[in-house]
């Protein structure tokens, strides 16, 4: 058996002895980087180093980075996948020299020094090579002299780039542990995500980088290398275990929830989907609420996706009988392993445990109430039976799909619970109804945060979404001020204020201060609507729509215009009408770092 800690102290043994220098890991929540909610991998803080700046630790450093992916958020409740996970990476700068990491890899892998896995065991995949680079010959001798046997080529799953497409860039090579299962079919391969092959590192070789949105990559002129490796995957793998919740401290929570549930963690797919994603989900919302950057459940932002983790994790307690309010010592389960690699946990220990009760409360609370709404549903549908029996008219025990839509859209119930609860009372519910509800209402609502919060709550607070769209305003002031190139550098909201970060070259001065101030009242003054289009992300910025791409190409996109003023790609939630944001006010400016500027705002 192998723990977390000694395999991070084998990687820190291993590249210390081949001249890396160890370099702390960041926040999860990056500064000054508005493509990305969450830091998701160890390259992700390391951007300017990549593209030439010099890094004072020197040009071979290695880490270990806390990272949270929420694209994989359907995955998790599988074998591998998590919303949190660390990564232990290393990086050569300017320079690329594949065989020299190939077989550092190897040697990593496969000595009995070190993880000592068995070279039949592995299988690699390298870039089949596409319009921008050639297949990776390299990559491949280096792999084959190694005397790996199962070698794939993809093109797409072997280029790597940072979600929103922009940045370092380049063809990697993935490595592959062989479960043991049988082949799903003749053509099972690593990209097959049947269970066979489970990836456990990758070594991406940056040779190119994507100066700006839909630019072609070209050739880096110092490229460099940065691997990853996911930590729990390789723990798990070394250890034999099942899945990634089978062995470590997840495995621990796991055994906690067993303790003091109703329904078992083998009873059924469901309960152990269940039980895996409590226990990935708090394991994420202590990190984030843990974070010094001090990140609390809201409406945008981390914090949205704070309480998506939040009230899903209560909403599968409920389907195992497991007491949310046991979440706080879950949390101290998690503080007691990681505290003491991450201070900013161990610091914030009991102020995570009340935010995240908090967030159950407010959460349990809005569900009673969609209990009493449930009620006056069935009752309705009693009342209509009575009165058609003298008609003679049939009226059926089913909850119509507009009614479970307004319970799920209103009061956050999950159609599930609806379901189950309509079951106990005898009813069925149009579940094709809801579905079409919910298509139309992505599409068409403004108020997209609802739709997009699966099975939670669609929060009613107006006046963040008011802020929201205050400051698409305030960016396009000062666009039209200090021309296209400001952008936005961070975003806060709470429901008092707007917090806006920007880049800018000087202190803004009191004209300038009433300037913006002004144009932002003059949209407001002329009661612009505010639209919504759901479109590709080719077409929002052949349609000129500002934004930061973190989507992928084919990706469809939320574009939000206010009136001629501003268009935005954006998930949203707005206002209907600049009229509804009433004053803006400006009360303060100041700096934010190094040629960022801070603005707080708010609406009177
Ligand atoms: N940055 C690379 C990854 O995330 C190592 O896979």
């Amino acid at each position: 058996m192998i723990t977390d800690r000694q395999l991070k102290e084998k990687w820190f043994k291993f590249f210390e002895e081949h001249g890396f220098k160890k370099i702390e890991g960041f926040s999860i929540i990056p500064e000054n980087d508005p493509t990305v909610l969450f830091t998701t991998a160890g390259m992700h803080p390391l951007v300017p180093y990549l593209l030439g700046e010099k890094h004072p630790a020197g040009d071979k450093i290695y880490d270990v980075q806390r990272c949270i992916r929420t694209s994989d958020i359907d995955s998790v409740g599988d074998n591998s996948h998590l919303t949190f996970f660390e990564m232990l990476g290393n990086w050569t700068l300017g320079q690329c020299n594949k065989k020299e990491m190939i077989r550092l890899s190897f040697e990593f892998l496969t000595s009995p020094k070190y993880l000592g896995l068995d070279k039949d065991r592995l299988a690699v995949t390298v870039f089949a090579g596409n319009d921008v680079a050639p297949r990776d010959e390299e990559a491949y001798q280096a792999w084959k002299e190694c005397g790996i046997k199962e070698i794939y080529f993809t093109s797409d799953d072997n280029w790597w780039a940072l979600g929103g497409g922009v940045g370092p860039c380049g063809p990697d090579s993935e490595m592959f542990y062989d479960t043991g299962k049988k082949k799903c079919s003749d053509s099972c391969s690593p990209s097959c995500d049947c269970g066979k092959y489970l990836e456990i590192w990758n070594d991406v070789f940056m040779q190119y980088v994507v100066k700006k949105e839909g630019e072609k990559a070209q050739k880096l002129e110092r490229p460099n290398i940065d691997t990853g490796m996911g930590l729990e995957r390789t723990v798990a793998t070394l250890n034999g275990a099942k899945s990634v919740y089978d062995s470590g401290c997840l495995k621990r929570v796991i055994d906690f929830i067993g303790k003091h549930a109703r329904i078992n963690y083998e009873e059924n797919e469901n309960s152990t989907r269940a039980y895996r994603i409590i226990t990935d989900h708090l394991r994420s919302s202590t990190f984030i609420l843990g974070d010094a950057r001090g990140i609390l459940p809201s409406n945008v932002g981390q914090g949205y996706i704070l309480r998506r983790f939040i009230r899903r994790a209560v909403n599968c307690s409920r389907n195992i009988g497991f007491d949310s309010s046991l979440f706080a010592d879950i949390v101290d389960i998690y503080v007691n392993e990681y505290g003491q690699d991450y201070q900013d946990i161990k610091d914030n220990r009991e102020l995570i445990k009340s935010e995240l009760l908090k967030e159950v409360e407010k959460f349990s609370k809005a569900l009673e109430e969609g209990h009493r709404e449930f009620n006056k549903v069935i009752a309705g549908i009693e009342r209509h039976k009575e009165f058609a029996s003298k008609t003679g008219e049939k009226v059926e025990n089913i909850i119509s799909g507009k009614s479970a839509f307004r319970l799920y859209d209103t009061f956050g119930f999950p159609l599930e619970l609806t379901e189950e609860l309509a079951r106990e009372r005898g009813f069925s519910v149009d579940k094709a109804g809801f579905e079409e509800m919910f298509k139309i209402h992505q599409e068409k609502s403004r108020q997209a945060t609802a739709g997009m919060f699966k099975g939670g709550l669609a929060d009613t607070s107006k006046q963040s979404a008011y802020l929201h769209t205050a400051t698409h305003l305030l960016l396009a002031g000062l666009q039209k001020m200090f021309g296209k190139g400001v952008v936005q550098k961070g975003s806060n909201i709470t429901p008092e204020r707007l917090r806006f970060d920007f880049n800018l070259d000087h202190k803004m001065t009191a004209e300038e201060l009433k300037e913006v101030e002004d144009f932002v009242n003059n949209a407001i003054a002329r009661k612009l609507d505010v639209k919504c289009e759901v479109m590709t992300l080719d077409e929002a910025k052949r349609s000129g729509a500002h934004g930061t791409f973190t989507n992928k190409y084919g990706d469809e996109v939320k574009v939000y215009s206010i009136g001629d003023v501003s268009k935005e790609i954006c998930g949203g939630p707005h206002a209907e009408n600049t009229e509804q944001l009433h004053h803006f006010k400006i009360v303060k400016e100041e700096s934010s770092s190094s040629g960022i500027r801070r603005i707080k705002a708010i609406l009177d």
